[in-house]
């Protein structure tokens, strides 16, 4: 699927907003991170870490299990940012979470916190995945 300009700005705005909400008492590590979905909605995640510091959570999977609860079983797109001034990287866990819902021609815009990106495939982020696929 074809991202338009417009639609890849409110996915860089919205994961940019979310940044804002994160909740990092531990790592002082904010990310942000936004998804479309397949209703066309745009749904927002933010690191939630816990006391229990296995009990975090990064904002890449919450944005993902906020669109599959609502309904959607389709990631069309991903924007993420960090604090770190390079582009962001979604961690192993995060890549295979995004693996089992990616709808084919999934995008992850990566930013730094500029704003500017570099655009990644699925394929990109978790070459020769395990996915649902694989258990046909
Ligand atoms: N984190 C994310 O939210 N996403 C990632 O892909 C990498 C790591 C969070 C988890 C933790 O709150 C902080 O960044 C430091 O690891």
């Amino acid at each position: 699927m074809n991202l338009t300009s417009e639609r890849k700005d409110q996915l860089i705005q919205a994961c940019l907003y979310a940044q804002r909400l994160a909740y990092v008492p531990y790592s002082h590590f904010r990310v942000g991170a936004a998804v479309l979905a397949e209703d066309g909605q745009i749904y927002t995640g933010c690191n939630i870490e816990n006391a229990s510091f296995g009990a975090t959570i990064c904002a890449e999977h919450v944005a993902v299990v906020k669109a599959i609860s609502t309904g959607n079983r389709k990631i069309l797109a991903l924007a993420v940012v960090t604090d770190a001034d390079e582009y962001a990287r979604p961690c192993g866990i995060c890549r295979q979470v995004l693996s089992e819902f990616a709808a084919d021609n999934f995008l992850t815009l990566a930013l730094k916190p500029d704003a500017s990106y570099v655009e990644k495939s699925l394929e990109d982020l978790l070459p020769d995945a395990f996915t649902p696929a694989s258990l046909s």
